[in-house]
């Protein structure tokens, strides 16, 4: 048995003169769910849409199942599931005549079949009693969960998710994230590209970060962390930027970390073992020294600590709006503003 569901060999894409995906390779194991984490096109979109055989690769390799894309699109072509990146549902129809299409359009057969599998979508996405609604009338979240179990009514082995949750709120992206983990616990392989830290850190068993077509770090979580170090991350959070510099300085010089500041918060890396003596000298300092901080705190890394890490800049998962401009500003921060 073939123990990959997805091996891409240095893959490129070129839209002209940009290079829009830059020779990644990576191999997504049978049962994995596998995100792509990146900022606004960063291509995401681009590396999902080559494995769906909808644009041709540059050159590169992509392997399904054990199947070569470029030989055998067709049958891979029932092999995978995608919920695309915008919502396509069609507003006129109802939630089932919706389904019905895309039961017809993957030949679901027979009529017993499909309707079986019908119902069944539409009671995974809760939308059982709005089966006969138009789909227009949904909210954001209901559009979406319609969306993921149109995608699986062919029953695929491997689904793709092109940004599942942005643009829902947090209830409606835990929501789905709840039905993404129940899909999986049936044994589908999911991809899914994301910009959202946290997602990524919740759902996914390996991650890569991807950003300007290139993979900037690839692994587990625990194993992306460890780019950060075995140690704990010092965080303050200083009353201006002054005393946020002054707190800076202090860690240089004091305690030899190796800070760094933004805005006013001020974050390093302090070695397991060292976390107790440090807190309690920083304290006694700050006092001393007079300087007003109005947080200190001391955590394990977050993928968050992993990107500041990587790119020298910090990012928080909030808004869909706020991560993807932070993320931009950090990703190009980490090229030292040459872009
Ligand atoms: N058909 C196309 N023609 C020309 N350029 C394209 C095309 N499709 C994508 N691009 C460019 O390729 C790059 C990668 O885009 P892609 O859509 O893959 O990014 P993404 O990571 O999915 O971003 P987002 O989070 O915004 O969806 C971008 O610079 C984009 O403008
Ligand atoms: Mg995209």
């Amino acid at each position: 048995m073939v123990e990959y569901a997805i091996e891409i060999d240095r893959l490129v894409k070129k839209f002209g003169t940009l290079t829009a995906v830059n020779d990644i390779s990576f191999k997504i194991k049978k049962g994995e769910i596998f995100g792509l984490l990146g900022p606004n096109g960063a291509g995401k979109t681009t590396t999902i849409n080559m494995l769906l055989g909808l644009i041709k690769s540059t050159s590169g390799k992509i392997t399904i199942n054990g199947l070569d894309i470029k030989k055998e699109g067709e049958r891979i072509k029932q092999l995978i599931g995608l919920m695309t990146q915008e919502t396509v549902v069609e507003g006129d129809l109802t939630a089932r005549q919706n389904l019905e299409i895309f039961a017809e359009l993957y030949h679901v057969s027979p009529l017993a079949e499909r309707n079986k599998r019908i119902a069944e979508a539409l009671k995974e996405a809760e939308l059982t009693d709005f089966a006969d609604k138009k789909a227009g009338t949904f909210s954001g979240g209901m559009k979406r969960r319609l969306e993921l179990v149109k995608s699986m009514i062919q029953h695929p082995s491997i689904l793709i998710l092109d940004e599942p949750t942005t643009g829902l709120d947090i209830q409606n992206r835990v929501n789905m994230w709840k039905h993404i983990r129940e899909l999986n616990a049936l044994g589908v392989t999911i991809i899914l590209t994301t910009q959202y830290l946290e997602e990524a850190d919740t759902l996914c068993d390996r991650i890569a970060i991807i950003d300007h077509g290139k993979i900037k770090a690839i692994g587990t979580v625990s194993e992306l962390k460890k780019v950060v170090g075995t140690g704990r991350i010092l965080e303050l959070v200083a009353e201006d930027h002054a005393d946020a510099a002054a707190v800076a300085s202090m860690l240089k010089t004091v305690f030899k970390l190796k800070p760094e500041i933004k805005v006013d918060k001020v974050t390093a890396l302090v070695e397991v073992g060292n976390e107790e003596r440090i807190m309690t000298k920083l304290l006694a300092e700050l006092n001393k020294k007079r300087i007003k901080v109005s947080s200190v705190s001391m955590h394990m890394p977050t993928l968050d600590d992993v990107f500041m890490t990587l790119t020298g800049s910090s990012t928080r998962d909030t808004t869909h709006e706020d991560t993807s401009s932070r993320m931009d500003a950090m990703m190009r921060g980490s090229r030292g503003g040459g872009r």
